[in-house]
């Protein structure tokens, strides 16, 4: 059993997709333990972006994230993490497959719907940090 963290981001929840997104990870089977939709504050998202502060696009995914409301999920279940990556499809949306939530709903980079936790120690350290409070079984 793993658990692990999905953010839909503001453009997911701007164009009303927090349903369509939650809808494919319940009909996989996979479970929803903890889940609210909040302003995030830049602290904490710069905390989760960490690894990319040395990039180029740090400041502008950190400035998209705080710009409107989000949803956290955390989403438990067999391999939830692998599962998860694989039903989000690639960063890149135009790589994404079709099927996929990015490969069927988003075609920019910049705003490519969701985030999700690349394996389970970055799973464990995002919960944690989106869900202090911890998640609900
Ligand atoms: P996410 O999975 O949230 O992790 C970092 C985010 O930075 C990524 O999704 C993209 O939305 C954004 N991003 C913008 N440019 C790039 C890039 N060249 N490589 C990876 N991520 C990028």
């Amino acid at each position: 059993m793993e658990t692990t963290l999905v953010l839909i981001k503001p453009g997911g929840v701007q164009r009303n997709l927090i349903g369509e997104i939650t809808r494919r990870i319940e009909l996989r089977g996979l479970k929803i333990t903890g889940l609210k939709l909040i302003r995030a504050d830049r602290k904490t998202v710069e905390e989760h972006y960490a690894e990319h502060r040395e990039r180029p696009f740090f400041g502008d995914v950190c400035d998209y994230l705080t710009s409107g409301p989000i949803v956290a999920l955390a989403i438990s279940g067999p391999n939830a993490v692998r599962a998860i990556r694989m039903m989000m499809g690639a960063t890149n949306p135009v790589e994404a497959e079709p099927g996929t939530v990015r490969g069927d709903m988003a075609l920019s980079i910049d705003d490519n719907l969701v985030h999700s936790s690349s394996d389970p120690e970055a799973a464990a350290i995002e919960i944690g940090l989106w869900f202090p409070e911890g998640t609900v079984n």
